[in-house]
């Protein structure tokens, strides 16, 4: 007898975002999406999609199997959606503290780096990481990646960046290390050491203690398996570290074996288009004010574009060229940046944003969600798609077609969320 751990059959409809493996080296369409009707889908106890396609594709699947076949659940999806779990490509998730006073700042008229030079900010919040324990920051990150959870992301890049100085770094990417390996969701750990220019220190003085005492104490703690951020992340902004500081720090950072995925152009255009190009990063984030000659860049760089609809929006900033990078080829994908300045958790709020205020179609926000967002993680091999080897990570929607996760935005009916095949939300 081989018993599957899932079988999900009768979809109305089973979204598969992406129709070949090599999606980003053929470049396929922002949009390109295909749906089953009367769609299925097992699981193997290791975790791992066994079979999908039509009801009958894989009833004629498991027919052909050595032996009889059980499933340890089995759903019928009746008049339901099935849909891959949803991947948040950029999010602060580790910090103490509240900053919920600064919201009535900003909407009294206050700009983003007006509360920063206020006391307020991203400065604020790392006095009180500072001053938590990392089993404190451990509670709070996990109240947080339940909550994605239940709104369905399965998988999430997550950042440090409330240290500025090596041992606060190190606990953040620690308590991440941790709840990568014990939280049911997914999680590529980002060191973001670049965020702020810690108070009293110039940026040159803040990317010299980067390079010479922050990057060697991780890389020492990532041989000890105490940490492991995969990428290095900058703040790329006009009084922060600005074009030739963050080109040293992501050198530096490369240099240490970590990919690059920084925060470009989000207030002042910065050339990020350029800089990726310069160091080769597989990712950058924001980019509201990136220009065409960047973007064409980004295209040469083959980058991924992080689009981050929560902060244009709570920051009244102009939105990103979501429709100039797609119309060029460059793969866009979508954050929730969930933060103490941007308080958002969900990626169907996220994509209904982006949707609204950017100008994406929901089909484009889909894929933004998914396997892009999974590609701009490094991710794209195992995670944003619903293909045969992947894992088991799917969403039931108690809806008559996919399109009500985005537009339903405040509260999408999720009916199921699947973590490697086991039911985790219902
Ligand atoms: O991506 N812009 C810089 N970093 C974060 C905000 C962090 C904070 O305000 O705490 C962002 O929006
Ligand atoms: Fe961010």
């Amino acid at each position: 007898m081989s018993c599957f751990r899932l079988r999900i059959r009768n979809a109305r409809q089973l979204v598969q975002v992406c129709s070949k493996q090599e999606r980003f080296k053929s470049g396929a369409a922002q949009d390109d999406i295909a749906l089953i009707e009367g769609g299925a889908v097992v699981v193997s106890q290791d975790g791992r999609i066994a079979a999908v396609g039509t009801n009958e594709q894989v009833e004629a699947w498991l027919q052909k199997q050595p032996q009889p076949v059980s499933f340890e659940k089995d759903v019928d999806a009746t008049d339901k959606v099935v849909l891959p779990g949803l991947v948040d490509g950029h999010t602060h998730p580790v910090w103490s503290g509240s900053r919920v006073d600064e919201f009535a700042m900003k909407l009294a008229g206050a700009t983003y780096m007006e509360v920063h030079a206020m006391g307020g900010g991203i400065g604020r919040t790392v006095r009180c990481t500072k001053a938590s324990s990392e089993e404190e920051l451990s509670q709070f990150l996990k109240k947080r990646l339940d909550r994605m959870l239940k709104c369905g992301t399965t998988l999430v890049e997550a950042k440090s960046g409330y240290g500025l100085e090596t041992e606060t770094e190190l606990k953040m990417l620690k308590v991440l290390h941790k709840a990568s390996k014990e939280h049911q969701i997914d999680l590529v750990a980002t060191y973001l050491g670049g965020h702020s220019v810690p108070e009293g220190m110039t940026a040159a003085e803040a990317t010299l203690d980067i390079v010479q005492k922050q990057i060697p104490a991780i890389i020492q703690a990532k041989k000890d398996d105490l940490v492991n951020p995969e990428f290095i992340d900058v703040f790329c902004e006009k009084g922060v570290f600005e074009y030739d500081d963050t080109k040293t720090i992501l050198e530096a950072g490369a240099k240490a074996g970590m990919k690059i995925n920084f925060h470009g152009d989000e207030l002042h255009p910065m050339d990020s288009g350029k800089l990726c190009m310069c160091v080769q990063a597989h990712a950058a984030s924001h980019l509201e004010m990136l220009d065409t000659a960047n973007i064409k860049a980004m295209k040469e760089a083959s980058t991924f574009a992080v689009l981050l609809p929560t902060t244009m929006y709570i920051l009244k900033l102009c939105s990103p060229p979501a429709r100039e990078l797609i119309k060029n080829g460059v793969p866009v994908a979508l954050g929730s940046d969930y933060n103490p300045n941007a308080h958002c958790l969900s990626m169907p709020l996220t994509m209904h944003m982006a949707c609204c205020l950017m100008g994406m179609t929901m089909k484009e926000a889909l894929v933004g969600a998914t396997i892009n967002a999974a590609g701009s993680a490094n991710r794209a091999e195992t995670h944003g798609s619903i293909e045969v080897g992947k894992f088991g990570d799917l969403l039931v929607l108690d809806a008559p077609q996919w399109e009500h996760l985005i537009y339903e935005m405040a509260d999408p009916p999720i009916e199921h969320v699947i973590k490697n095949g086991r039911i985790v939300v219902s």
